[in-house]
């Protein structure tokens, strides 16, 4: 990772009874683009209100560029904020609220003007400028936002939730764009979304926040591949769980006693007779009719088939084990010979053991 620009250390935060934030200690890269991803509730507004200095910590620290942060007034802190809720100042002009952050710090009036017209055209508004807020798309007012937090030339930019209120495809219109400011200007974000398929599209890390602390930090690619909880696999993507028992463990792999014997790479501090599930994404499954041989040293399980879901360019084929648990297979469109296979059909279910992993039971 490049040079240390904002440090969490031991940031917790109480309201009364409530531990909103748990301990959460964390370092965001100079230029990086990291993502709270998280359930309703896990803390991820607060932590990011306690970086922009909109609420206090009760206890832990932080800095930006090794200075310590907590001192600082909201707008002394060098961090340009973008809210779920757009917030434009209703009354003003695109030019006014976008003028608004350098008006408060002073800056010459030709400078303001100059600076607002640039980012105006940065954002894609360059002709809006005199429109009120109210005379814009929910898409350009969150643009507004942008144009209004990145202004001052922040080192660091919180979004919480910045497209929440959009529709599918403004969102996804959205997304490119940050990423490419974000890619051109070079500005560290940290960005807040409880959509899962959001974080992996837009973020070098990913941070999952579950009851208020860190579940897990890792690249979108390694949460993916490699979720170390239980939480974390079910959280991202969408993934199959089978119950059993570890039966035994080698260097990397172990070997669990479910509906068929299961093996699988193993995370951390798990050993030999403790409950545990098996994890495996749909995509990575295959679905055969049971006299088909599955390829030697494939993890294989049967069962029928209760559902076909029709997804379009996919169909998941939804099948129950003899021990109830039910597996999710996708198949792609493209894939014939499954003609045969409708519900009720008794079926193969198989994977490649380095495809799944062995995770503490939930
Ligand atoms: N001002 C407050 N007073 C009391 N409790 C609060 C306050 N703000 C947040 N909380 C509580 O702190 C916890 C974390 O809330 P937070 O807003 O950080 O969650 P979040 O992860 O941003 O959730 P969401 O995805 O719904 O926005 C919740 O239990 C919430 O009810
Ligand atoms: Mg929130």
């Amino acid at each position: 990772m490049s040079n240390t620009l904002l440090e969490l250390s031991t940031l917790r935060k109480e309201f009364g009874a409530v531990v909103a934030v748990d301990d959460v200690s964390l370092k965001v890269g100079d230029g990086e683009f990291v993502t709270f991803l998280g359930p309703s509730g896990s803390g991820k507004t607060t932590t990011l209100m306690m970086v922009a200095g909109f609420q206090k910590a009760t206890s832990g620290s932080m800095t930006l560029g090794g200075q310590p942060l907590d001192p600082l007034p909201p707008y002394k802190r060098d961090i340009g904020m973008v809210f779920q809720h757009y917030a434009l100042f209703p009354h003003m002009t695109v030019l006014k609220n976008v003028a608004f952050p350098l008006e408060m710090r002073k800056i010459a009036t030709a400078e303001i003007a100059r600076r607002v017209d640039e980012v105006l055209k940065l954002v894609g508004l360059p002709d809006h400028g005199e429109r009120y807020p109210k005379q814009l798309s929910g898409g350009q007012q969150q643009r507004v936002a942008l144009a209004r937090a990145m202004v001052f030339e922040p080192r660091l930019l919180l979004m919480d939730e910045p497209l929440g209120a959009l529709d599918k495809n403004l969102r996804e219109h959205m997304q490119i764009e940050i990423m490419r400011l974000h890619r051109d200007l070079g500005i560290t974000v940290l960005y807040v979304t409880h959509d899962q398929e959001e974080a992996l599209v837009m973020s070098d890390r990913i941070v999952v926040f579950n009851e208020g602390g860190i579940e897990q930090v890792g690249t979108p690619d390694e949460l993916y591949e490699n979720p170390g909880t239980r939480f974390v696999a079910g959280f991202i993507g969408e993934t199959n769980f089978v119950n059993g028992r570890i039966s035994s463990v080698s260097k990397h792999m172990a070997q669990l006693d479910g509906p068929a014997v299961l093996r699988g790479r193993i995370s951390e501090g798990l050993n030999s007779g403790t409950a545990a599930s098996i994890a495996v994404r749909p995509e990575r499954m295959r679905i055969s009719l049971p006299e088909e041989k599955a390829p030697p040293g494939a993890n294989t399980v049967t069962g029928h088939v209760t559902d076909i879901v029709y997804l379009g360019r996919s169909r998941n084929y939804i099948a129950r084990l003899n021990d109830g648990s039910e597996m999710t297979v996708l198949v792609q469109a493209n894939v014939h010979g499954l003609e045969a296979v409708g519900v009720g059909a008794e079926v193969q279910l198989s994977w490649r053991p380095e495809d799944s992993k062995i995770l503490a039971a939930g």
